[in-house]
């Protein structure tokens, strides 16, 4: 089925287009980038040229001229009597620009396997005649791998038992069924903004209204606003990054965990924690966990072996009250009919040396990270470069809102990245920058390079009103 996105729909995800002359080329390019990150499927209808004129209060002339460059760039076609429709985009993969050759690709923030991972392979490989001997449709996770997550669990002080777990294809497909299980169309759920962005895309699919609150890499969640919003819309969910925010890379302090746990409990809504980035610790050191309710159904947790391990290991979980766990199993094999038996194996094996694993991660991303604050120091002074201890990315201050028009000139320069307004959950992020530490260093020093470059260029062509604002930046 085709859709439409509306003009004031689309106005609000343009944000700050108006980084450079002429405006219809800036408007071009806007719309341009949200094909690109897949905020603008392929296939949605554009609005009338008179309609998007009047929500961005420009002349129908400045929308025309700009359909016609997306035409001649092959981002839409348009047909006498139904509109202006965006294209597939070659042979882009969905929601990611295809990396060419010598392209550096920063859209993801995914460190490489852990260089262990090919030996427990070759080792799983060899106990495949048990496997296969199994019926293979499990939609709740192996006996054995259930334990091993509850154990881990009990170690850092969260007593679990393995029928509290839900095994999953990965954290996202867990976050997929919560959204399924727990939202109803027009339902209210809180998230941080910015965000992990398909958890929202998850969330919207399952008809929530989303209300955001502010996470910043210097000040941590806004508390104000989190009461103010959980009494004020009383959602029935929230979807939460304790532990290295991603994209943040910010940790809930212990009074901030305290303080949202009961809010989200005088609402009377589930605190689902997204814990794909917990163990991703460089120097902050081990934390109390918190979120201990009073209810038992109130705090859910999702896992991930995405990132401690590997993305393609496609293994992840759910841990909640037995009541919510049978009803995710009851609406599971509308999704899926269950883990693979191989991935489980391994993932057994793997959260038995859990700890020889997130020491060889938190070295690799300290690697990483150092590289890519020593690069942008040298390359960017003028950017704010936060402090991150622990995560996958530095969420960087640009002190103006190009972030958008940032990631198109980079991408002409060979870097591949994703703008603020990606990670937004209500508009906005357009002065932000997420920039991942989990490729190669000396790939990161060419990142910043060449971002260096782009970001004059872009300075150059803003209006002054835009540039004066990125000037103020110490
Ligand atoms: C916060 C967060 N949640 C979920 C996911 C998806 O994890 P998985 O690969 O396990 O589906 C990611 C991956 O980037 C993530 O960063």
């Amino acid at each position: 089925m085709d859709s439409r996105v509306s003009a004031r729909a689309l106005a609000s995800a343009l944000g700050g287009w108006r980084t450079r002359e002429p405006a219809y080329e800036a408007l071009a390019d806007g719309i341009r980038l949200l094909c690109l990150d897949n905020r603008l499927a392929p296939r949605t209808t554009l609005p009338a040229e008179r309609e998007l004129a009047g929500a961005l209060a420009v002349s129908r002339s400045t929308v025309a001229a700009a359909y016609r460059s997306l035409r001649d760039t092959g981002h839409i076609s348009s047909l006498r009597g139904s509109g202006s429709v965006t294209l597939p985009l070659g042979r882009r993969e969905p929601g990611r620009v295809a990396a060419g050759d010598g392209m550096i690709d920063l859209q993801q923030a995914s460190p490489p396997a852990w260089p262990g991972l090919a030996g427990l392979m070759a080792e799983a490989a060899g106990s495949a005649s048990t496997l296969v001997s199994r019926v293979g449709y499990d939609v709740l996770g192996r006996i054995e791998l259930r334990e091993a997550i509850a154990h881990r669990y009990a170690e850092r002080g969260i007593p679990t038992h393995p029928d509290e777990v839900l095994v999953t294809t990965g954290a996202q497909s867990a976050i997929h069924l919560i959204s399924s299980v727990l939202v109803g169309r027009g339902d209210r759920v809180l998230a941080e903004t910015p965000t992990y962005p398909h958890a929202v895309d998850a969330l919207r699919r399952a008809g929530a209204r989303l209300v955001g609150v502010p996470v910043t890499t210097d000040a941590g969640w806004d508390l104000e606003r989190a009461e103010q919003a959980f009494a004020r819309t009383l959602p029935v969910m929230a979807y939460l990054m304790p532990d290295f925010q991603n994209p943040t890379g910010r940790s809930m302090t212990t009074l901030e965990r305290a303080a949202i746990l009961s809010a989200g409990e005088r609402a009377g809504a589930v605190l689902v924690l997204d814990e794909t980035t917990a163990d991703l610790d460089i120097d902050r050191g081990p934390v109390a966990p918190g979120f201990e309710p009073s209810e038992p159904g109130t705090v859910v947790r999702i896992g991930s072996l995405g990132k401690t391990v590997w993305g393609g290991l496609r293994l992840g979980w759910v841990r909640a009250d037995g009541d919510l766990i049978r009803r995710l199993v009851a609406a599971r094999p509308a999704h899926d009919l269950g883990t693979p038996e191989f991935e489980q194996a391994i993932a057994t094996q793997l959260l038995r040396r859990f700890d020889q694993v997130v020491a060889q991660r938190s070295a690799l991303l300290r690697s990483g990270r150092d590289a890519v604050v020593k690069a942008l120091e040298a390359q960017l002074p003028s950017w704010g470069i936060p402090v991150a201890r622990g995560g996958v990315s530095l969420w960087i201050e640009l002190g103006a809102p190009l972030s958008s028009a940032l990631v198109i000139e980079a991408r002409s320069r060979g870097v591949l990245l994703t703008a603020g307004p990606r990670f937004s959950v209500d508009g906005g992020h357009d002065r932000q920058l997420r920039v991942p530490f989990t490729a190669p260093p000396d790939e990161m020093a060419r990142a910043a390079a060449l971002l260096a470059d782009a970001w004059a260029a872009v300075r150059a062509g803003a209006p002054p009103s835009v540039v004066a604002e990125a000037g103020a930046v110490v």
